[in-house]
């Protein structure tokens, strides 16, 4: 596979970016720079998803369980997927419930790739994440759930980026270079 796919199955209609990809992808840090770059407003699914729970991700898996956080997240994703112009960061576990592919389908979204060695480098030991409690290895739990995942991850992505040695502004501009011209708001 190249660094650089665009998936043309669905033509690109609607106007919201959503980023996916594994915890440690880049989503939090490319997000808010692109929907400056763009004009658009930016959404972190995470930040919702614990406002609306009134508590950190953390807490949510451990007090009300991850159903609960997945019901959430589905319906927190639904309805920002209502608006437009908005840069989303998805959590890396908004592909393992099926309804929301097909809420990913309907937008731009961008699949940010990196080897499990890498995203394991950038989060360190994950102490505040779920899905990597008691690892052993991080790279090594990180490769299990990516492998769960990719296929879901390239399923719903019109754009695959591969992050690996890349700073952010050198990611965005190869982004901006694949959205549709048109996209950002006029004097952003
Ligand atoms: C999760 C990733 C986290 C967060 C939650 C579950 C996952 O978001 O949504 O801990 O299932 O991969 P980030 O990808 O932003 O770390």
């Amino acid at each position: 596979m190249m660094d650089h796919e665009s998936h043309t199955h669905q033509p690109f209609a609607a106007s919201n970016i959503c980023l996916i990809g594994l915890m440690g992808s880049g989503k939090s840090t490319i997000g808010p720079l692109l929907a400056r770059r763009l004009g658009y407003t930016f959404v972190d699914l995470d930040g919702e998803i614990s406002a609306s729970l009134g508590r950190p991700i953390r807490e949510i898996f451990e007090q009300l369980g991850e159903e609960k956080f997945r019901d959430e997240e589905a319906s927190q994703l639904r309805r920002f997927c209502q608006q437009e112009k908005q840069v989303i960061a998805c959590g890396g576990g908004v592909v393992v419930t099926a309804d929301n592919l097909e809420c990913l389908r309907r937008q731009i979204t961008v699949y940010l790739k990196a080897a499990p060695e890498t995203l394991a480098d950038r989060i360190g030991p994950g102490k505040e994440r779920p899905l990597l409690k008691g690892a052993v290895s991080v790279a090594q739990r990180l490769g299990t759930i990516l492998s769960e995942r990719e296929p879901h991850y390239r399923d719903c992505a019109k754009i695959i980026l591969s992050t690996e040695g890349k700073d952010p502004d050198t990611l965005i501009g190869e982004l901006l270079a694949q959205l549709p011209t048109g996209l950002s708001s006029p004097g952003a």
